[in-house]
């Protein structure tokens, strides 16, 4: 069934939430980047905001993600837009990356450190930035310390971990970087690139998959999670991190 959730991701302009400005946005706070920074993009999925990096900055990226289909797409928008010197897209585990030690003044990672889990995240990445690296993460947090029950019940299954956006700058601190700036993801950002074309995707879906049982959970369960996000929005979204390695 995992070819379902593909299908459906595979169409979408991005594969989570986020947009070009919020995007710009962190990478302006990044005032110590070297003028031509070498970038790793972990979970870069189809690579909105690769190409986003690609236009802000001279410095060459690479691009990583562990769905061929994605980076094949990547590689098409790459060529087309002229970047193939600059950006290297590579199938690959953000978990097992073997890139030499300090490769990297700058790792982004948009929506996709909470699989392996944020603080493992951070520890895991720590060694493959330079001294003074910076490391940018949009992550799934709360925004309230109180919320519903509904909304709290769906995410006691969906991600457990899931915290108070302010209780993980102690994890940034203990993990080995400094806080260097916070800031919410705009619902707007969930719903242009990413929730409203995913609704769409689901009408087609529904239709072709009507006899296929199978599907229709998973498309009733994508469903769900957007219809909490409509409900729920002010409660938790995802909070961009930018952060920078501590020297010692
Ligand atoms: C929520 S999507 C975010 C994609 C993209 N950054 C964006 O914001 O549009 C998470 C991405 O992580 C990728 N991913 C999942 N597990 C991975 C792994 N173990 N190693 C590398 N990428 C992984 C998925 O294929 C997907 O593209």
């Amino acid at each position: 069934m995992e070819e379902i959730y593909f299908e459906i991701f595979e169409s979408l302009p991005r594969q989570g939430p986020g947009d070009e400005e919020s995007t710009k946005k962190a990478f302006q706070k990044l005032v110590e980047l070297p003028e031509h920074p070498e970038i790793l993009d972990v979970g870069c999925g189809t690579g909105s905001q690769t190409m986003v990096l690609a236009k802000v900055t001279s410095g060459k990226i690479t691009a990583l993600d562990n769905h061929a289909p994605f980076i094949e797409k990547l590689k098409r928008d790459v060529r087309w837009a002229g970047y193939g010197e600059r950006i290297s897209c590579v199938v690959g585990d953000m978990a097992s990356m073997n890139f030499a030690e300090g490769s990297f003044a700058l790792i982004w990672s948009e929506g996709t450190a909470n699989i392996m889990g944020f603080e493992k995240a951070l520890n895991a990445w720590r060694p493959l930035l330079r001294p003074d690296g910076y490391m940018v993460i949009s992550e799934m947090v709360w925004f309230k310390e109180e919320a519903p029950q509904e909304i709290r019940d769906y995410f006691a299954k969906e991600y457990p971990d899931m915290k108070y956006y302010e209780h993980s700058f102690p994890i940034v601190e203990s993990s080995g970087y400094k806080m260097i700036d916070y800031f919410p993801l705009p619902s707007e950002a969930w719903w242009k690139n990413y929730y409203t074309p995913s609704e769409k995707k689901l009408v087609e879906m529904r239709r072709k998959y009507r006899n296929n049982k199978d599907a229709q959970v998973i498309l009733d369960s994508f469903q769900l999670e957007i219809d909490m996000y409509r409900k729920y929005s002010e409660y938790y979204g995802y909070g961009f991190y930018i952060t920078q390695k501590k020297s010692s």
